[in-house]
């Protein structure tokens, strides 16, 4: 594996590779990786012939008072796990290499990027578009692998692909889970032990509500006050639990067949988010 910090040289890489007829696959990272990441990267190489991770915790992504400063840096073992798994080329700029004082210009998907986790965290969703848009153009991949965990973020990304015509295919890989049903993500590092056995619960209350659902005898607002109930009981501070339309978030209504419950909700300082997709037509289940 190469790893290369500048713009320049992940330019010289992948024109080689594309000059030699490859294809590129694309999986951008925030590091810290943990086995979610890695099956990224291993579906990632069944798409192309090259793979290409970046791994920038992207400072406009991280609103006032969030994280940035403490996000988990650990760009050595995140190497050591790359290199395990044959991935071709790593891409991990310093933030002077990817934003200049001087720039003007960021991307924003309208709507459904201040529903949900827009609302809770203002310009977030921006911050991701402009980041993505721009790697996008730095490695100019013929896919981009991305985990269905930021469900939000993937229908963000896939908005922003198909309105600015980029030529890129957005490929969304499932979330993997604990043992405990737990979605893993870097953030769990920050769950004490005694959090960490109620973490889980989030899942469980997507698990009930998508059974409510199914079994068909309850209003959605009912089942979304219910699970927001069962969370705040349970020692969460929930953000929002919303049964939605999976195609563009808005909220659900009976007639709709496929959908997406999207959950967040404060554990001590851990902010955690998690969805269950399905479709109500027997036989067409998703997750
Ligand atoms: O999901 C993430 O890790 C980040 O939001 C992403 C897509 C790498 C953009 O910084």
């Amino acid at each position: 594996m190469v790893t290369v910090n500048t713009i320049l040289e992940l330019q010289a890489a992948v024109k080689a590779w594309r000059s030699a007829g490859e294809s590129i696959a694309f999986v951008p990272t925030m590091g810290n990786l943990h086995a979610g990441h890695l099956h990224l990267v291993s579906v990632a190489k069944t798409k192309a012939d090259r793979v290409v991770v970046s791994i920038f915790v992207n400072p406009t992504q991280f609103g006032a008072g969030e994280d940035f400063d403490t996000y988990p840096r650990t760009e050595q073992e995140d190497q050591e796990k790359l290199k395990s798994i044959e991935t071709d080329l790593l891409f991990l700029p310093p933030v002077a290499e990817i934003y200049t004082p001087d720039a003007q210009t960021t991307v924003s998907v309208s709507g459904m990027a201040n529903l949900y986790c827009g609302a809770s965290r203002p310009g977030h969703f921006n911050g991701v578009a402009t980041i993505v848009c721009k790697l996008f153009n730095m490695v100019q991949p013929t896919v981009a692998v991305f985990g269905l965990k930021d469900f939000q973020q993937l229908t963000v990304i896939r908005t922003m692909t198909r309105d600015l015509n980029m030529p890129v295919q957005i490929i969304g890989v499932d979330t993997v889970r604990e043992s405990s049903g737990l979605a893993m993500s870097s953030r769990n590092g920050y769950l004490s032990a005694a959090e960490k056995t109620i973490a889980p619960l989030l899942y469980q209350s997507l698990n009930t509500a998508r059974d409510a659902i199914l079994a068909g005898n309850q209003p959605y607002p009912d089942i979304e006050q219910h699970a927001l109930r069962f969370l705040q009981q349970a020692g969460f501070q929930p953000d929002y639990f919303s049964v939605c339309r999976s195609s563009d978030l808005k909220n659900a209504t009976l007639q709709d067949t496929d959908l997406v419950l999207l959950a967040a909700a404060r554990l001590g300082k851990t902010r955690l988010i998690d969805n269950i997709y399905f479709s109500k037509e027997p036989g067409m289940n998703a997750d």
